[in-house]
């Protein structure tokens, strides 16, 4: 049997990983200033969440969803504690698409109605309504497209204003990442979200903040809507939110109700996604990590502001974008092949970094001096190859 092909990969086996490390099957060591694609929150095999989920292992796995799982309120608790959502519900699901197909499906529930407004650039995940509801025709199946969903652009308010004086009594949601991840890194500013806020109050719409990227912790705070001091009605999370163990949820404002059989799944909050889950925010809150995250942030920014090859520096706390022109397009590669470093990309020209909340000052160095050396070859070549065309 073959695999079914659908990522194109680095010729590389990563075969052992520690904190902002990972090395692969040569014993070759890499600098991982991509998170896994922003899913390494506290590090690489952490021995705290290590030994929660082994001791767990040793307990119980698995049991279904229709026994008592005391682990899914422990969770609930420190959850609502570090986002101070603490009147919220909890209701956890296994991926981020999961988490928005959910959270799409209650609002609709909520307030009986179909159209949902997305953004330009938006990425939701792959399953049925949370692609319909990502900006990317390439990967919605004839089967996935629908007339409810509306894109607008991102970060424009006069559109936003028009579409629901229109149409705000058809829109059950609207649904927008803080900061647009696989998009490129765009802020959603903070008047905008206000904006969605104060709409989705008057016509009854539900707010849905996707935080599966921004989301715990890495944008500095714990969601990225919160720069912008609005509480979002639902926010769906993943990535971080396991450290690599999958796992999802959604954070439920109280003013919407639950009924039995309205959602449901068979491995949302095993017991062994709850003690990975729950591990994650206990070393979150010993750490002090969200700190750590805004503190180590806004120091690579800075510093990433100074090369003046790169364009457009962006992001909050450690997830942040840079353009990269054509004359050193190969930055990325390069870093990774001659550095040993990990980034993330988005296209068309488009450096991501997403590391662990806990990766160190030294670290972030190693990488800005590698970035500049990289820079400086790749202007060279690009200067001797125009000045000797044959
Ligand atoms: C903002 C956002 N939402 C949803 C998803 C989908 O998450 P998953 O791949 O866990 O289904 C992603 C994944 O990249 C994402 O970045």
């Amino acid at each position: 049997m073959t695999l079914f092909d659908v990522y194109p990969l680095n010729d590389i086996t990563i075969v052992k990983a520690e904190g902002s490390y990972v090395w692969d099957d040569k014993g070759v060591q890499y600098l991982d200033m991509y998170g896994g694609h922003a899913v390494i929150s506290i590090g690489h095999t952490n021995p705290h969440w290590i030994k929660r989920i082994e001791d767990q292992l040793h307990q119980i796995a698995f049991y279904s969803n229709s026994i008592k799982i005391p682990l899914q309120q422990e969770l609930a608790d420190k959850l609502g504690q570090l986002s101070g959502k603490e009147n919220y519900q909890l209701f956890l699901c296994n991926s981020g698409a999961e988490a928005n197909e959910n959270a799409l499906k209650l609002a609709s529930f909520y307030n009986g109605r179909k159209k949902i407004v997305a953004f330009k650039k938006a990425f939701h995940g792959r399953t049925s309504l949370a692609v319909a509801a990502t900006d990317n025709p390439n990967i919605v199946a004839p089967v996935n497209e629908t007339e409810n969903v509306i894109f607008l652009p991102f970060n424009d308010e006069e559109a936003l204003k028009e579409y629901f004086k229109d149409h705000g009594n058809e829109i059950s949601s609207v649904i927008i990442e803080g900061i647009q991840g696989v998009g490129g890194i765009n802020i959603a500013n903070e008047n905008f979200l206000k904006l969605i806020r104060s709409l989705c109050d008057k016509y009854n719409a539900v707010y849905i903040a996707d935080s599966v990227q921004c989301g715990y912790g890495r944008s500095g705070k714990f969601f990225s809507h919160d720069y912008a001091g609005v509480d979002a009605d639902i926010y769906s999370m993943a990535k971080g939110m396991g450290n690599g163990f999958p796992v999802g949820g959604i954070l439920i404002s109280p003013k919407i109700h639950p009924r039995h059989f309205m959602l449901g799944t068979t491995f949302g909050g095993n017991h062994l996604a709850c003690a990975a889950s729950l591990a994650v925010l206990e070393v979150m809150e010993k750490g002090d990590l969200i700190k750590q995250s805004e503190e180590n942030g806004s120091y690579l920014i800075n510093k990433l502001k100074k090369i003046k090859e790169i364009k457009n520096v962006r992001g909050k706390g450690l997830m942040i974008g840079f353009d990269v022109p054509e004359n050193i397009k190969d930055l990325k590669k390069n870093l990774l092949y001659r550095h040993h470093i990990f980034t993330g990309e988005a296209k068309p020209n488009i450096i991501r970094l997403l590391p662990a909340l806990n990766i160190s000052q030294v670290e972030i160095d190693k990488f800005l001096q590698a970035l500049k050396k990289e820079i400086a070859v790749l202007s060279n070549e690009r200067k001797l190859k125009v000045s000797s065309p044959l």
